[in-house]
């Protein structure tokens, strides 16, 4: 394990350790089994048995109500853009929240489906915040409301949703599922492309309330139709059997390992604490995006005043095994991301680099 280095990926992003080390055990056999997870047939009784498992540990975690299915789907969390509004939109019309990059590809791809309103565009204020409740005014005739908990590109969380009344909220949680305990019937639909908090790329969680399936138009393609594919248990065609293994891994080292969600919030703040505090105590040499209220968990972006010493800051950290800490191509200077899965001493190595950093070159 000697190579390994604090990967700061936003997605694909790090794994749990324990995690890797356990399907590496596993890879060739299944304990049981005598088949490799890469060879098994969806429709067996062990694989069956590992999408309950995953099913089972998403509904602890998040403690999900009954009346709500969840999906293991493929196509991305980007996919799940147009998912929406082709399975609920029912004719009607959407309103959107637009705060990052994310929630703005979302609106983008919602509007090839029909009549989508943005009613909150933080464009203007280079998507540093997040509404506050009086500046918002849902319609309440629309069929839903959308907006991204966690923008991954400019580190821009919501801390508490905003109140649709019957409006259901729809969720794209990508960066953030599992960072926190979430109450789920605040939701109408919440979904989470896997590859930073759950699992390796390739599936996608979909949680949705069963009354929105009434919504689902009948000449959808089957594996683009909610209804379908709930009704069909995730299993319609051939799913990605691996990646979804790994999130029951990942499910189970959360509960398990770190002990539910209430344990994972609390070692989230504290390392998102150690890299926000050394932004804010650099004297300026480093500066955070977002607005302190709204500073994700997950991502935090950040520039050197000083932007001729973007190059050399990434490139020294490197070095010090400090990998995958440029900023989004779009935005620049640099970001770490700290999911779940990155150990409070990677974001404390990372924290001591900065402030050496800054030392030498401040
Ligand atoms: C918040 C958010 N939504 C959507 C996506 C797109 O996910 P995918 O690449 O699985 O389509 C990402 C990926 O980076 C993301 O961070």
């Amino acid at each position: 394990m000697q190579d390994r280095v604090y990967n700061f990926s936003a997605g694909p992003a790090v794994l749990p350790l324990t995690v890797l080390k356990r399907a590496k055990e596993e890879l060739v056999s299944l304990p049981g089994v005598g088949i490799s997870i890469l060879e098994v047939s969806h429709r067996s009784k062990p694989f069956e048995e590992i999408m309950e498992a995953a099913e089972i540990n998403i509904r602890k975690l998040l403690n999900i109500p009954n009346n709500y299915r969840v999906l293991f789907l493929q196509g991305g969390a980007l996919l799940q853009f147009a998912m929406v509004p082709m399975n609920i939109l029912g004719g009607k019309s959407a309103d959107y929240l637009v705060t990052g990059t994310w929630s703005k590809t979302a609106l983008g791809e919602a509007k090839t489906q029909g009549t989508i309103n943005t009613i909150w565009d933080g464009s203007e204020t280079k998507f540093t915040r997040n509404p506050v409740a009086g500046e918002l005014s849902v319609n309440p005739n629309a069929a839903y409301c959308y907006l991204t908990s966690n923008e991954t590109i400019q580190g821009v969380q919501w801390q508490a949703y905003p109140n649709t009344g019957n409006v259901p909220l729809v969720c794209d949680a990508s960066s953030d599922i599992f960072c926190r305990p979430t109450d789920i019937s605040k939701f109408g639909i919440y979904f989470a492309c896997a590859q930073k908090n759950a699992g390796p790329a390739g599936v996608t969680i979909v949680i949705i309330r069963d009354d929105l399936m009434e919504r689902v138009p009948a000449n959808l393609p089957k594996l683009l139709n909610y209804k379908v594919l709930a009704e069909g248990k995730s299993m319609v065609n051939t799913p990605p059997c691996f990646s979804i293994y790994m999130v029951q891994l990942v499910t189970e080292w959360l509960l398990d390992h770190i002990g539910g969600l209430d344990k994972m919030y609390e070692r989230n703040l504290e390392k998102a604490k150690l890299l926000y505090d050394a932004i804010d105590n650099s004297g300026g040499f480093y500066r955070g995006h977002a607005v302190k209220e709204d500073r994700s968990l997950m991502n935090v972006p950040f520039v050197l005043a000083n932007d001729d010493l973007t190059k050399p800051f990434l490139e020294e950290a490197k070095t010090h095994k400090l990998v995958q800490l440029s900023g989004h191509r779009s935005v620049g200077g640099c970001r770490a991301s700290i999911y779940n899965a990155m150990p409070l001493e990677g974001v404390a190595a990372l924290r001591d680099f900065m402030a050496d950093f800054a030392k030498t070159n401040g």
